[in-house]
């Protein structure tokens, strides 16, 4: 199947939801899970065969207890994910996101994020911070967070190990009660 056709930045935008991430949703998800350009960030991939696709989102998207496949029309073109913490660390959830290459600079992500911002505090009224953690050489995602509203609580060095580089990072967090753009 085609993927769902590139269409102008105030086109796309009327067109995206997010919905969950299906197994019969593979061949899209490898779009962008298959593309070193899209994961070079990520702690994952990319995939490079469609079984490890399939294991990927039957062991690790379908379980999640919040992951979202970001829809053109109805169509996967990218995920967006808020994991929660249990226990004393209950108060806050982190967010993470991909897109397929071609939808970049469109303002999809922004979008996406804008529309968990705007609900997650509702679903999960237990939750008080949304945090990100994005590499520092991650501009394009600083600029989504920033955005939307989200505050850089600083820059962590050393953070974690990503692809065998140890990398620093920029927090970023919104609040429950912080104001949204
Ligand atoms: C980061 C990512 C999600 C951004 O998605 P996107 O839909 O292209 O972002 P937007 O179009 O909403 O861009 C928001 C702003 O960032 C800017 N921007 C986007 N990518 C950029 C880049 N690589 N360098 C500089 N600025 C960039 C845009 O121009 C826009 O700013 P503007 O409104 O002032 O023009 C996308 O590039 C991606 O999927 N990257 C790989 C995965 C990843 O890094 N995920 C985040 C992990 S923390």
């Amino acid at each position: 199947m085609e993927e769902p056709e590139v269409r102008e930045s105030k086109e796309i935008f009327s067109h995206i939801s997010l919905r969950p991430l299906e197994l019969s949703d593979v061949d899209d998800f490898m779009v962008w899970a298959a593309d070193d350009r899209v994961t070079r960030f990520c702690s994952w991939g990319p995939y490079t065969n469609k079984e490890d696709a399939i294991n990927h989102i039957k062991n690790i998207v379908v379980p999640h207890p919040w992951f979202r496949a970001i829809c053109v029309n109805g169509r996967p073109i990218g995920a967006i994910s808020v994991t929660s913490n249990s226990g004393d660390d209950k108060c806050r959830g982190e967010v993470g996101y991909v897109l397929g290459y071609k939808y970049w600079g469109k303002g999809v992500a922004t979008r996406a994020v804008k529309l968990v911002a705007d609900t997650i505090f509702d679903e999960w009224p237990h939750l008080e911070r949304l945090e990100a953690v994005v590499d520092v050489d991650n501009i394009g995602s600083q600029k989504v967070l920033e955005k939307v509203g989200f505050l850089r609580d600083g820059v962590l060095r050393k953070y974690f190990i990503q692809k065998g580089r140890t990398r620093d990072i920029v927090m970023f967090s919104l609040l429950s009660t912080d104001p949204r753009t």
